[in-house]
């Protein structure tokens, strides 16, 4: 089945739904909610630690793609809350998919560099959106993702060296 076919089936299925008479009992397609958080990354270190800033407003997409095909099946975008957290709701099981997180816009005009490098390269956080896997449960987290500032704050000097990175000699 191709991709198309597949999303033109959810389609249908979820019309049914909605069109099912009311009292009669439908079989429920799995739910899955992905949760994480994005960040303002203000060391230009590209990862996570402790002087990135939640991104209230950061806007993030999930994307899944047949294994190994490159054809995008489905894309939602979501946005996240006071506390830099999103929660994307997706229904049915993608088993057959791969579904990644990626960066799509920035809240900060300070800090909107999408790094194309490390954690942050595309696809940037993969999930597995199945219960076929063992986890039965709804939620799936996603690891953090974050922008980079364009310019890298003072304090994070003394955090490169507790972390003995020199910026000069990554
Ligand atoms: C990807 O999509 C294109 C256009 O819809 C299609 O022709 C091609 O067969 C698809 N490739 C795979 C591997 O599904
Ligand atoms: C933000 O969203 C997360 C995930 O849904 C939730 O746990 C948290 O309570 C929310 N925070 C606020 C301040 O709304």
């Amino acid at each position: 089945m191709s991709g198309l076919t597949r999303v033109a089936l959810l389609f249908v299925g979820v019309l049914c739904c909605f069109l099912s008479l009311p009292g009669v009992t439908r079989a429920t397609a799995p739910e899955f909610f992905i949760v994480g958080e994005v960040y303002c990354e203000v060391c230009r270190i590209n990862f996570i630690n402790k002087l990135s800033e939640p991104m209230p407003g950061g806007k993030g997409e999930i994307g899944m793609q047949r294994r190994g095909s490159g054809n995008i099946t489905y894309t939602q975008e979501g946005e996240t809350n006071e506390s830099g957290q999103y929660r994307l709701k997706v229904e049915g099981d993608h088993a057959d998919e791969e579904c990644g997180i990626t960066l799509v816009k920035s809240s900060r005009a300070d800090c909107d560099e999408i790094p194309d490098e490390g954690w942050a390269s595309k696809p940037s956080s993969l999930i597995t959106i199945t219960k076929n896997n063992g986890f039965h449960g709804s939620t799936r987290y996603a690891n953090p993702l974050g922008f980079t500032k364009k310019k890298a704050n003072p304090d994070c000097a003394e955090l490169l060296k507790e972390l003995e990175i020199n910026p000069d000699h990554p």
